[in-house]
């Protein structure tokens, strides 16, 4: 991102900081009541009940307990409005009148100035567009269409659509007048090279506009939509430095706060879905550029949401494209749920002809599993009315739930399968042990065991196994990060585990810090408020921690105090752009525990730190002895004892 904007001067990232009080910038958003030193409050970046959300006034940053977002009112600005770093900053200048400049370190690079003037070209024709649409006689039928869909004023504000007029050199002109130079329009995709090659024309003529945005809210693409029937049906911008299909999702812009609260993402097919949607209520939801879903789409994903909803198109191609789409997707850690449409029915068609409560209530709310939407689209191939057709789909549908790891899950699929087609469960259940034999049995542990399952469940609705609810849920529930206990202990388990949803469960009980890595946030945090302390560490430990996120702070922080500047965490954190280590200071910070040190605190810790080194060395050389002794060189591993000894006495 920030090649994108060049480097912005450290005086002014202070200044903002300091004119952006953290109480006030939350304050915006969240209700705060004061609690002793903090402020509490429900966390606007995951859903909870009971708040888990401190703001520390005197530090000026926030931290939640339950995901782990932290940071100063910078890095507030940019999760809760979805900008990026340079953006916010400008932003935040912008309102508190400090000059701003974008111009710290690097020069601009040729580059990053022509990705500059494309992307204000794509600005202003956006806003050329949308006027017209909206206010001159050109737009009117196209107004008038999508009226007629349900797009109305509030609607095509609020996605920015716009209309090309019918001629060829709307758009040329326009950018010509503003001397944009032509050629580099022309190569960024905004308007297309006359054949003959002399010259420009519009690329996009009599279409509606739909603009395409980054994940920040740059439009950097347009999609033109035929009014009425006709083909072809788009015509899109073609890839450019600014736009990537395989990277951008429609709308992810302006879902990604109501992505980050539910932690789940709706993926259409159709722009017109994806609005259709959000006037229904449904804020979530983002689509495809009508190419396939890629490993990428997944990744950006991931980064907002822990579950899919894949709610394509109900005709056989939306079908086979959920189906592609679900490897994809829990490929890169996402849940994923299939919603299923009627036959022939777009989300779209849905709403409009059967309402928002409809929609929310039998698409949403009832979508699928991925192995009951599997075996819905097997079932699709056989009647069902004949015996051989039951049979042939019995054999099709076993290696789906076999290939299940759950029992409980295998469990409920066998015995709809089971009723489906008139063969007994028990039977159903041999086959699929032999279909499980013959795959490739699981290591052992590998194994999931399921939640605890209580009573027969009809109906199958396994999209519960194994969905974010029971990993949140009881992961919200003990939570294991008591305030009091030890030093920031638990803090830190609570936060690695939200980055790591999925070892959770390997290791449960992750309660207890081990000792050095108490210690290292323990120095951390004493780090942080002093700089003496920091002085201490730096000649004794130097970045020697163990934990390379750890290290990566100190030394950091370090280079920070070298630049003559008082401990601020707040500023500190400015200083880091960088999530996660942004975030795992903020937990540090967070710390409670005294504040005062001595050298002794100081030394017994950095003694905590260096142990490991030490133990590691020790290992090793039993793990050297252990390979003299089994080759019979026992003169080697006498030798090597003693030097364990040794070295167990220093
Ligand atoms: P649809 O044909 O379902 O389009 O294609 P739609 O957006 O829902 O259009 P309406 O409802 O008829 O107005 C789904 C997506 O496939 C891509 C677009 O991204 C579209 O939103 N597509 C489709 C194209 O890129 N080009 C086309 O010619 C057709
Ligand atoms: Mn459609």
């Amino acid at each position: 991102m920030s090649t994108e904007y060049g480097n912005i001067p450290e005086e002014t990232i202070d200044a903002v900081l300091h004119q952006h009080d953290i109480v006030e910038t939350v304050g915006r958003f969240v209700h705060l009541t004061k609690q002793g030193k903090y402020m509490k409050g429900l966390c606007p970046f995951h859903s909870e009940k009971t708040p888990s959300f401190t703001v520390t006034p005197d530090r000026q940053i926030f931290y939640c307990y339950g995901c782990g977002m932290g940071g100063n009112a910078i890095k507030f600005r940019m999760e809760i409005e979805g900008l990026s770093f340079p953006e916010a900053v400008k932003i935040m200048a912008e309102e508190a009148h400090i000059p701003f400049q974008n111009t710290g370190g690097k020069p601009e690079s040729p580059q990053d100035r022509e990705t500059g003037r494309l992307l204000q070209a794509y600005e202003w024709s956006e806003k050329f567009y949308h006027f017209l649409l909206k206010n001159t006689e050109h737009g009117r039928p196209a107004l008038e269409y999508l009226r007629g869909r349900g797009i109305g004023d509030k609607l095509i504000d609020q996605f920015r659509i716009g209309f090309a007029p019918d001629r060829w050199d709307t758009l040329v002109q326009f950018l010509d007048k503003r001397s944009f130079d032509l050629a580099e329009m022309e190569k960024g995709g905004l308007i297309s090279a006359r054949q003959s090659g002399d010259g420009y024309v519009d690329r996009f003529r009599s279409r509606i506009i739909f603009p395409i945005a980054n994940r920040s809210g740059k439009t950097i693409a347009f999609a033109g939509r035929i009014l009425g029937e006709g083909h072809p049906k788009y015509v899109n911008s073609p890839e450019s430095r600014l736009f990537n299909k395989s990277r951008v999702l429609y709308n992810f812009d302006q879902a990604r706060s109501a992505i980050r609260k539910q932690r789940q993402v709706i993926l259409f097919e159709g722009y017109g879905d994806v609005i259709a949607a959000w006037e229904a209520g449904v804020h979530n939801g983002v689509a495809t550029m009508g190419t396939s879903l890629t490993e990428q789409h997944a990744a950006m994903i991931k980064t907002a949401a822990d579950e899919v909803l894949v709610c394509y198109d109900g005709d056989n191609a939306g079908q086979n494209a959920a189906l592609k789409s679900i490897p994809i997707l829990e490929q890169a850690g996402l849940q994923v749920k299939i919603a299923m449409l009627p036959p022939g029915v777009d989300p779209d068609d849905y709403i409009r002809s059967h309402g928002k409560e409809r929609f929310m209530r039998q698409v949403v709310e009832d979508a699928a599993s991925t192995t009951k939407f599997r075996l819905a689209n097997l079932r699709r191939n056989y009647k069902l009315s004949e015996e051989s057709g039951r049979l042939d789909y019995a054999k099709a549908g076993l290696p789906v739930i076999a290939a299940l790891s759950s029992p409980t899950e295998r469990e409920v699929y066998l015995r709809e399968l089971s009723s489906e087609v008139d063969i007994s469960f028990e039977s159903l259940k041999q086959d699929c042990n032999l279909i499980r034999q013959e795959q490739h049995r699981p290591a052992p542990g590998q194994e999931d065991p399921g939640p605890a399952y209580s009573g027969p469940q009809s109906g199958g609705r396994g999209g519960q196994y194994g969905s974010k609810n029971r990993d949140r849920g009881d992961y919200g529930g003990k939570g294991g990060f008591s305030k009091k206990g030890s030093f920031g202990g638990g803090n830190y388990g609570a936060h690695e585990e939200n980055f790591f949803p999925q070892e959770r469960r390997a290791r449960p009980n992750r309660d207890l810090l081990p000792a050095y890595q108490a210690a290292e946030r323990r120095l951390l945090y004493l780090m942080l408020q002093d700089r003496q302390a920091a002085d201490y560490v730096a000649e004794r430990l130097g970045d020697e921690f163990n934990v390379p996120e750890n290290a990566a702070i100190a030394a950091y922080l370090y280079a920070f105090y070298a630049q003559d500047r008082e401990p601020d965490s707040s500023r500190f954190i400015a200083s880091l752009q960088d999530e996660k280590l942004e975030k795992t200071v903020s937990s540090i910070v967070m710390m409670e525990g005294p504040r005062e040190w001595n050298e002794q605190v100081l030394d017994d810790c950095i003694r905590e730190v260096r142990k490991v080194p030490h133990l590691r060395g020790i290992e090793r050389k039993r793990e050297d002895m252990m390979r003299a002794e089994k080759e019979g060189d026992f003169l080697l591993a006498a030798q090597i004892a003693s030097e364990i000894i040794a070295l167990e006495r220093q």
